[in-house]
């Protein structure tokens, strides 16, 4: 059948289209930026013809309509990483979150993540008949694989996206076309830490090398610090504005990248309207499934490849702890490990964590004699390469515990120093000198 024809027999309202969801199914749901936004309003509004349907997402910008407490019991939640309105969900336990790799998710998907459903947002259809997944690629191809009925928004403020990240109609069973605006991620302005922070950083990125920029406030502060440099390239889980200024300005060409060389090679993208506007048509950036963007082997490919990356505590063992505070889950690992390995396998790389000294407006230490009690380590000691805060840089790999200690006390905010010390004392039996 022509392609055209077999799209105006798919199109659908969203009313039709959530009909063919039944109790106790499972949903997987495209996240992010690119996150469907008329299938979850529809089913919000009709949550009581529904009972114990699991919903699967992972990052939500914007609100997600089937958190409200009334869906509950119609609607459950099962994420690997959460955000501001998912991490409320999971607290009032109408949710819940389970550990895993992003890079993962693609492969799980179908087998310990059950998919029935997949609903994702697209661009319409090009003249041959192929949807770009936009600004957010992940594990939408995986979902529509394996799903036995696919929703597609197609939404024409979608920039069409170039990669591996297309989709054809003959795919997709049920074709709501839309017109709605991207959810942003606006970020602050970076202050004085973050931009002490993107200082030390900076100085450990040599011309040529090939970046990957985790989420939070420190990326686009050490973007920032970048802009002497030359002939960066990205491969990167995810990125924001900060990228998009560096390729404008030349900074990041992607000219001398071992591997996609000329292109910023990222699985999706948060940011402004700007952003969005940037990728849409652009060939200097592609969009490939997270299991391909993420995985170790690829990653190491990129000669000079550099991780940078967040955490919420270190201990002075070096071990990370990124996505819990205690026994609270905050985020999710992402691929906070798989860079770090990446990086490491790579010729030249390097794995930064940079973290603000302190957390709590200056009340918390975040380097600490011990995680605190609950915190899952997410990056193990072994792994460890780089420690950054804005007192500097310690260098962690193939140091000895005591000297790893010395070295995160030194990067630690002077405040802390001494109790530090005085576990420093009391661990190693010697004084510690500054
Ligand atoms: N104890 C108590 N509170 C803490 C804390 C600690 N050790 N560390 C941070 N906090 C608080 C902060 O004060 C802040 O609170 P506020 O919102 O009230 O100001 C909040 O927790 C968030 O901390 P912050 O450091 O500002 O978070 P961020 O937005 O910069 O994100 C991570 C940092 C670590 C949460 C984020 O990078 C992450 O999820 N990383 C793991 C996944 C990953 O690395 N993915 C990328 C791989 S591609």
């Amino acid at each position: 059948m022509n392609w055209k024809e077999d799209y105006k027999r798919k199109v659908s309202k969203p009313e039709e289209a959530i009909r063919d969801i039944r109790d106790s199914q499972c949903v997987v749901m495209g996240h992010a930026a690119a996150a469907p936004r008329l299938i979850p309003q529809t089913l919000a509004d009709h949550c009581e013809d529904y009972n114990d349907v699991l919903i699967f997402h992972m990052t939500t910008l914007g609100d997600n309509p089937c958190y409200q407490p009334r869906c509950y019991g119609h609607f459950r939640h099962v994420s690997n990483f959460l955000s501001a309105n998912s991490r409320e969900v999971v607290e009032r336990r109408e949710g819940d979150f389970f550990p895993a790799y992003f890079k993962d998710v693609p492969s799980m998907i179908g087998n310990d993540i059950p998919c029935d459903v997949a609903v994702f947002q697209t661009t319409p259809p090009n003249d041959e008949g192929y949807c770009s997944l936009g600004v957010s690629c992940d594990y939408a191809k995986a979902a529509i694989r394996a799903a036995k009925t696919v929703i597609v928004e197609t939404n024409d403020k979608m920039p069409f996206t170039y990669g591996d990240d297309m989709i054809h109609v003959s795919q997709i069973d049920h074709i709501i076309p839309c017109s709605y605006p991207l959810q942003e991620l606006i970020l602050p302005a970076p202050g004085e830490v973050e931009l002490a922070i993107g200082r030390h950083c900076a100085s450990l990125v040599a011309d040529g090398s090939t970046l990957q920029l985790g989420i939070g406030a420190i990326p686009d502060a050490v973007l920032q610090a970048l802009a002497d440099k030359n002939d960066l390239g990205i491969h990167s889980e995810m990125f924001s504005n900060g990228v998009m200024e560096l390729m404008r300005k030349g900074v990041i060409n992607g000219r001398r990248k071992t591997l996609h060389p000329g292109k910023a090679v990222v699985t999706f993208i948060m940011g402004t309207n700007e952003l969005y506007d940037f990728v849409n048509e652009n060939p200097n950036v592609e969009f490939y499934p997270v299991d391909y963007v993420n995985s170790p082997l690829v990653i190491a490919k990129n000669e000079r490849m550099i991780s940078i990356n967040s955490c919420l505590e270190v201990d002075l063992q070096g071990q990370v702890a990124s996505e819990t505070i205690g026994m609270r889950q905050y985020s999710g690992i992402g691929g906070q490990v798989d860079f770090i390995r990446g990086a490491s396998l790579a010729r030249e790389g390097k794995a930064i964590i940079a973290m603000p000294s302190t957390a709590a407006g200056g009340t918390i230490s975040r380097i600490k004699p011990f995680l605190t009690e609950g915190a899952a380590v997410s990056t193990s000691r072994n792994d460890v390469d780089y420690i950054v805060t804005e007192y500097g840089i310690a260098r962690l790999k193939g140091r000895t515990l005591q000297h790893r200690a010395e070295d995160l006390i030194r990067i630690a905010h002077p405040d802390f120093r001494p109790a530090l010390a005085e576990e420093y004392e009391r661990r190693f039996h010697c004084t510690y000198t500054e």
